[in-house]
């Protein structure tokens, strides 16, 4: 079947064509139009702009898609939309847009949670793996492990109390003078950290004793560093830190990032079984928690899998990924789709309750 898919949760308007056949899926076309440039201006996302940029931009990202494709509308089975979580307003254009195109052309439509399809996003390039395996997610706004039981069946066994990792990381990134979305140059910064010998400290953000994590904590302690490290240089506002010292702070700060999410996982391990460990979402693309995460797997005998970068931050092919196993398991929307900020609010609205799975 042909699934064409949207996302709209962020900052990233996208529209994709997957091809889906038994267990096996191909991305046809994935067109991502980013607004990045315009909300670095703030270092944020400002959910009023995005809203108005993805109204702008998504007739265009569709029309490329299904030319990319190589596919005409007729040939579309169904239509996927994220619909939970993300910024409402961004959330609405995707949501409506998406009813809109099936009820035109009278075919399902099919909800998606951005978080599941993070996952999916692994699937095209590794069509052998299938539950069950741990599935640790990172983004921007979400740090979650999961126990992936079946193809729509998440359980959720621990998570971030507060901040997500790939806030901390845009929040340090900024201290140290890095153009938001701060995570790739963080990335580079840390390598060349890593060159040399660490002596600053910051403390994990894995919560001990627990499966959960607290990246406030050490996003605060990582800002108090690199404000004392200003201090003892006398610093004036507009005086950048020596290089040397932004590479260290990001080396520590990701090294503390990494070995939290990695002690986690070994507890995780240790008390659920070995299995398969996945890596997805946006701070996926980071290399150093990739190869701690690929050393764990090595440890534990067991495969590491993560896709490849372009599909780790938000793109409308996971989207389409997720949306054929959800409309295995049944899933359906029909014209009163509602777009949820939190996943909660779409749970307690029943949108993802339907029990079967493929
Ligand atoms: O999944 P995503 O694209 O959007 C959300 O659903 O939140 O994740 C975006 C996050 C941003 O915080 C960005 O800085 C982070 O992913 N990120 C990274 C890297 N590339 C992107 N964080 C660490 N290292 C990277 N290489
Ligand atoms: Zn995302």
């Amino acid at each position: 079947m042909i699934i064409f898919a949207i996302e709209s949760s962020c900052d990233e308007t996208s529209a994709a064509v997957i091809r889906a056949e038994n267990d096996r899926v191909d991305i046809l076309s994935n067109v991502v139009a980013t607004q990045i440039e315009t909300h670095a201006l703030y270092g944020g996302v400002v959910p009023e702009i995005a809203s108005r940029a993805h109204l702008e931009a998504i007739s265009t990202v569709a029309e490329r898609a299904i030319a990319d494709a190589d596919i005409v509308t007729s040939d579309i089975d169904a239509v996927a939309v994220t619909c939970a979580p993300g910024l409402i307003g961004a959330l609405l254009v995707g949501v409506s847009f998406a009813k809109s195109l099936a009820y035109a052309l009278g075919v399902p439509l099919i909800p998606v949670n951005h978080i599941k399809a993070h996952v999916a996003a692994v699937y095209p390039a590794n069509p052998e793996l299938k539950p069950p395996f741990y599935a640790v997610v990172v983004s921007g706004s979400h740090t979650s492990v999961y126990r992936v039981t079946g193809f729509t069946e998440f359980d959720e066994i621990g998570g971030s109390r507060d901040d997500a990792a790939g806030e901390a990381f845009d929040k340090v990134g900024r201290r140290l003078g890095l153009a938001y979305p701060c995570g790739a140059g963080m990335d580079a910064l840390a390598a060349e950290g890593f060159l040399s010998a660490l002596s600053l400290k910051l403390p994990s953000p894995h919560l001990k004793d627990t499966y959960d994590f607290s990246f406030s904590g050490l996003k605060t302690a990582a800002v108090n560093l690199i404000h004392n490290e200003r201090q003892k240089r006398d610093l004036c506002d507009d005086d950048p830190l020596p290089d040397d010292i932004r590479k260290e702070i990001a080396a520590v700060f990701t090294r503390s990032v990494t070995d939290g999410i990695q002690k986690c996982l070994s507890s995780v391990i240790a008390e659920f079984g070995v299995a398969p460990i996945v890596l997805a979402g946006g701070v996926a693309a980071n290399s150093h928690l990739r190869n701690a995460l690929s050393t764990l797997a090595k440890k534990e005998g067991v495969s590491f899998i993560s896709p490849s970068k372009d599909l780790c931050g938000d793109n409308a092919a996971m989207i389409g990924i997720q949306g054929y196993y959800e409309y295995r398991a049944g899933a359906r929307a029909g014209c009163d789709l509602n777009a949820y900020a939190s996943e909660e609010s779409a749970d307690a609205n029943g949108v993802f309750s339907y029990e079967t799975d493929a």
